[in-house]
């Protein structure tokens, strides 16, 4: 279980997160705009495992993974094993948008970064206190884990985005899920998903693109996400992940396996935001 003192903090950065990007959308701008707005307020707060915050890979460093997809093109971009960058989630829309490429690693991807307009940072300004508290001790993490978006605008075009420090104690060159097109983040003309956990489960089940075929099947996002449940426990037993999804009407659909899944958003139908933990009871 989270302390309640980090499930507060979780809930105030998802609300401060959905806020950016609903600023976005309620001036007219464009559902990529707003993820990628969304995920870099994530990524800046120290309470979620993306950009500064992130868990230690077993060598004492930050390695981040970040994805981007606009459901309208059909373009996405990933970054993988970035050490460097401040936000990950803008140089993974460079990827996206500037180069014939779908993902870009390491050095090569960090050496866009100026041309991105990325800020570049040495390694231990995304290395927190308590991060480094945990890595001495040994101590997986449990608190806070990949941060994602998903948004629809008022165009209709949908779009998703995550960003993710990874796993504590991974190997040093290790991906996830984040950055694999059709694992951690989809979007196309009816659906916009993104998933949070262990991301060798999240592969293995193909999880966004198995959110993608239950919206084409004709489910919307709160049916598909909760009949995606019983499908990626089939296909990884045990199986470790969280998902938000969106589908073309705007429905919400959100789904676990964890214990947790704290998460925010608005709609146009909505006054304020709907912020809440999703403990393991209330699914
Ligand atoms: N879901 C993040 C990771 O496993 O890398």
């Amino acid at each position: 279980m989270l302390p309640a003192e980090q499930y507060e903090r979780a809930l105030e950065g998802c609300r401060a997160a959905a806020a950016a990007g609903w600023e976005i959308l309620h001036a007219g701008g464009s559902a990529l705009d707003a993820v990628e707005a969304a995920v870099r307020v994530l990524e800046d707060d120290p309470a979620f495992n993306a950009g500064r915050g992130s868990v230690l890979n077993a060598a004492g460093q930050v390695e981040m993974d970040a994805g981007i997809m606009d459901g309208h093109t059909g373009q996405a971009g990933a970054v993988t094993l970035i050490k460097h960058v401040r936000h990950p989630i803008t140089l993974a829309r460079y990827v996206m948008a500037h180069t014939p490429h779908l993902i870009l690693g390491a050095e090569g991807a960090e050496a866009l970064a100026p041309k991105a307009g990325c800020a570049l940072v040495e390694n231990d300004f995304f290395i927190t206190p308590y991060r480094l508290k945990q890595y001495h001790r040994k101590a997986v993490s449990t608190a806070g884990d990949t941060v994602g978006a998903v948004a629809l605008d008022a165009q209709g075009h949908l779009a998703a985005a995550n960003s993710t420090g990874g796993v504590s104690f991974k190997y040093p060159g290790r991906i996830g899920d984040s950055p694999i097109l059709g694992a951690g983040y989809m979007a196309d003309s009816h659906m916009a998903a993104a998933a949070t956990g262990q991301g060798e489960h999240i592969i293995r089940a193909g999880l966004a693109f198995l959110l993608r075929d239950l919206i084409a099947s004709g489910f919307s996002a709160p049916q598909a996400a909760s009949r995606a449940t019983t499908l990626f426990l089939q296909r990884v037993p045990q199986g470790q992940a969280g998902w938000i999804l969106l589908d073309a009407q705007g429905r919400v659909g959100i789904a676990h396996t964890t214990r947790h899944l704290p998460h925010a958003w608005r709609t146009g139908g909505e006054e304020d935001f709907v912020v809440g933990l999703r403990a393991t009871e209330t699914k």
